[in-house]
């Protein structure tokens, strides 16, 4: 990792206050692109000492510094009605990752001193802080309150953060975890989570099949395999896709589905022999940036599940696999922790019949 040349004056005192505040004083100089940057490389650092057991804070806090000084330069994310569509590059770092940097850049260095000094020390923690102090904020303004849980007899959508709503949920009580977690690398600690929550969740036999990227795809089976087992990848073929790349020159056609399941279970006898090729379809992106199509939601709940069986997705977004498992007829589980998301697949949900 290297660091543009530091050409702040007062070095040595800096230096003395720890990397962090070295970083954040030089984060003042740097172009929007390389605050992006640079705030990736000490992400991914400190994701990597932290596995490691290795001193990971002043990193962590230096990829903080910089990811809120990009949003702070980008400016507030866009009002209701503003094209999302049009802003999601092809190389991964696409508009939603820019949108939260925008949010948590609308807060004030004092915000992120708090969390940092309360122990929120990665990005995503940060993120979540600056959504609760959002909506503190307009609770302030409205009155209104977080969403409330929607709970009908045929699903469960809980709102708030996958750690704090999958700890509520009865052990073995899942029969299949069928979700998306978010892709760019400074979200891998929560693929950690995941598996650690899927562990304790599924039933004896249970599924965990999760879309992932492919940029840090040894990354994410590492942390899956510390908690579960491997069991096969699943190729997800992409229609009339352009994406790129970002670090080898292919055009993506494809996406892996990634199967695991608990320690010591067995394939259950019910499910047939299938293919491992699936097509998501048609492109569908009408509600949300990161989307998906309901189509091999819908394929593999169908083959995993029995008629009765209980899935569940903890990035449920706007509960495209809500509507593929209420469509066969099954029970969902979903989590959101974004009050708009989670508006809109309460919605979709309470229109599937
Ligand atoms: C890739 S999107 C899922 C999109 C979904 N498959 C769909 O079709 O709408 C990931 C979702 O996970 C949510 N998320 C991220 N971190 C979370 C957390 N800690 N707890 C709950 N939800 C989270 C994000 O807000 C986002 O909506």
């Amino acid at each position: 990792m290297t660091l543009p040349a530091i050409v702040v004056p007062q070095l040595g005192d800096l230096v003395e206050k720890g990397l962090s505040e070295m970083v954040l004083a030089r984060s003042e100089l740097l172009e929007p692109d390389e605050l992006r940057d640079f705030a990736a490389e000490f992400e991914a650092e400190a994701v990597k000492r932290k596995r490691l057991g290795q001193e990971f804070k002043e990193v962590a806090k230096s990829g903080v510094w910089l990811r809120w000084r990009w949003g702070e330069k980008l400016g507030p994310p866009p009002g209701p009605g503003a094209r999302t569509d049009l802003s999601t590059s092809a190389d991964g770092r696409g508009s939603p990752v820019e949108s939260e940097a925008r949010l948590v850049g609308t807060r004030p260095e004092s915000d992120i001193r708090k969390w940092m000094d309360a122990g929120k020390l990665l990005w995503r923690a940060i993120v979540i802080q600056a959504r609760k102090a959002r909506r503190d904020d307009l609770e302030g303004i409205t009155g209104n309150p977080n969403p409330a849980d929607v709970i009908t007899d045929r699903y469960q959508l809980l709102f708030g953060d996958l750690n704090k709503r999958l700890a509520q949920l009865e052990p073995e009580s899942v029969d299949l975890i069928f979700t998306d977690p978010p892709y760019p690398r400074e979200y891998l600690p929560l693929w950690d989570d995941l598996a650690r929550h899927a562990r304790r969740l599924l039933k004896p036999n249970g599924v965990l099949i999760a879309y992932s990227g492919l940029s840090h795809l040894p990354d994410v089976l590492e942390l899956l395999g510390e908690h579960l087992e491997y069991r096969h990848v699943y190729a997800v073929t992409l229609e009339g896709s352009a994406a790129r790349h970002r670090t080898w020159p292919v055009r993506r056609v494809w996406k892996p589905l990634l199967a695991y399941q608990p320690p010591n279970s067995k394939r259950p006898d019910q499910v047939p022999n299938h293919p491992d090729l699936l097509s998501a379809g048609q492109r569908d992106k009408g509600l949300y940036e990161w989307q998906q199509t309901v189509g091999p939601g819908e394929d593999l709940i169908g083959l995993w599940t029995e008629a009765d069986g209980v899935v569940l997705d903890p990035f449920m977004g706007v509960g495209s696999f809500g509507v593929a498992a209420l469509q066969l007829g099954r029970q969902f589980i979903g989590v959101e922790l974004d009050p708009e998301r989670f508006a809109r697949s309460a919605q979709r949900l309470s229109d599937v019949q």
